[in-house]
């Protein structure tokens, strides 16, 4: 049988054949059934990009009915077992391959030339309020960074786009921890280049008066899983935020600014901290239930629950909800935890949730084991974005390199008014 599809357009009777390619049709493939000649020709309506693939990517798959979830075909879970470095992770996203010995120390000295900021970024950070929230201090400031260094519009040099993109992952966690402790109030901590990635960020954020932080392993592990988990996800609303941005061939710190913007979201990155907001305000076990009733008559979501590709257990909360045994290990029970299981206990019982195919996403136990760890609940999205901008260098490089992309331009249906004549001031109702 061939690789097409026979479409009749019931209007005129007329028959069209479209090629199938990868279970897609194209939808420009659509322009030509038209009713006459000088019709635009059909279009495809798809809000929220539901049933549209505006990429071929070789980055990352998920199936959402299987739970499944691989980077260049590796499976999370793999990764987060095996790999003691959130960079070699970082490395496989961007270049697509797991770094041999060689390649990996060359990465990680680009990343480590790259983590110290420039002196006037910091002057611009103390700028902010002492209460700024932490994730608006890190989109202005990575937007900031494209004024640092101009050159980096020369985004098809590539020896240009690659500093770029070892500067920003080298400068994430500095920016991170820099807008901590500016609301702390405390002085900055200088990046500590003999430290992992996640151990020089927990320096960062932690070190008070003792010469050398001492990074506790079991964070520092927590910490790398976790940059790992979150490092990236196809095309979710950041990375299609930076690919939309990157497409008009702006330079990356503005697309990564956008694309943080879009992350901190409350149904996005952002919903990491409406998940303990919403656990302090259930206060106690005995009121999950009420809580879920209230959900179900469509007062609120259920934060930290739902996926739109997930229509099974998000495999990242699978390994997250396993570390957060590692962690209150060390910290003692996070006494919130109790109050988490219950709601999951309960709605995955629940009709409403299994009609729906609602579990726990990535954000349901992250947020705990952040906390547990002593990091303020605004600060959550920020933890996301830290790894989350390999994802999105990743996709942007594939992006204008892609030879199908142009810049990102939907179409739209009209539905305002027709033509009408200006009306002056004084005969307006
Ligand atoms: N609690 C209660 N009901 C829900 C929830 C929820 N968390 N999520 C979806 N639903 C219901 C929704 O009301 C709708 O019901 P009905 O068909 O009766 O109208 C149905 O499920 C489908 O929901 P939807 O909004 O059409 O689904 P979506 O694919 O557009 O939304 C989502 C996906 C993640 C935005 C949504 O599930 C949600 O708001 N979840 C809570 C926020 C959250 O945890 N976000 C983190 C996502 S994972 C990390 C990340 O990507 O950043």
């Amino acid at each position: 049988m061939p690789d097409t599809l026979t479409i009749t357009d019931n209007r005129t009777g007329k028959q069209y054949e479209v090629p199938i390619e990868s279970d897609t049709i194209k939808a420009p493939d659509l322009r030509k059934i038209k009713v006459k000649d000088d019709d635009f020709g059909l279009m495809t309506y798809d809000p929220a990009f539901m049933n549209t693939a505006s990429v071929k990517s070789r980055i990352t798959f998920i199936d959402g009915d299987k739970g499944i979830l691989r980077y260049r075909g590796y499976p999370i879970e793999q990764l987060a077992e095996h790999s003691t470095s959130f960079l070699e992770v970082a490395y496989l996203l961007l270049y697509g391959e797991l770094p041999n010995k060689e390649q990996r120390e060359q990465w990680r000295t680009n990343i480590k030339s790259h983590t110290f900021i420039h002196e006037s970024v910091k002057k611009l950070m103390e700028g902010f309020r002492y209460d700024a929230h932490p994730m608006g201090m890190f989109i202005s400031t990575i937007a900031a960074l494209s004024t640092f260094y101009p050159e980096s519009k020369n985004i098809f040099d590539e020896e240009i786009r690659q500093k770029q993109i070892f500067r920003l992952i080298g400068k994430v966690p500095t920016i991170a921890a820099f807008a901590y402790r500016h609301s702390k109030g405390m002085p900055y901590v200088y990046p500590d280049n003999e430290l992992t990635y996640a151990g020089n960020f927990l320096s960062m954020m932690f070190k008070i008066a003792e010469p050398r932080y001492k990074v506790n392993p079991v964070f520092e592990h927590a910490l790398t899983v976790l940059f790992i988990l979150h490092a990236d996800h196809e095309q979710n609303c950041s990375t299609n935020t930076m690919r939309g941005i990157g497409s008009s061939h702006i330079d990356p710190y503005s697309a990564c600014a956008g694309a943080a913007a879009a992350l901190w979201g409350p149904l996005h990155g952002g919903a990491n901290e409406a998940v303990l907001h919403m656990l302090d305000e259930i206060g106690s076990l005995d009121k999950v239930p009420a809580f879920v009733k209230e959900v179900k008559q469509g007062k609120g979501r259920l934060m930290g629950f739902g996926h739109r590709v997930y229509k099974n257990y998000d495999p990242r909360a699978k390994v997250i909800k396993k570390l957060a045994d590692d962690v209150f290990a060390e910290t003692g029970r996070n006494p919130k935890l109790d109050i988490a299981l219950e709601l999951e206990r309960i709605a995955l019982e629940d009709e409403y949730f299994i009609k729906r195919k609602l579990y726990p996403n990535v954000d349901f136990y992250s947020g705990l084991i952040y906390q547990s760890m002593g990091f303020p609940m605004d600060f959550f999205p920020v933890l996301f974005a830290i790894p989350r901008t390999a994802g999105w260098l990743a996709h942007w490089q594939e992006h204008i390199l892609d030879t199908d992309q142009k810049i990102a331009r939907p179409r739209q249906i009209y539905l305002g008014p027709k033509e009408r004549n200006w009306i002056p001031i004084d005969q307006r109702k």
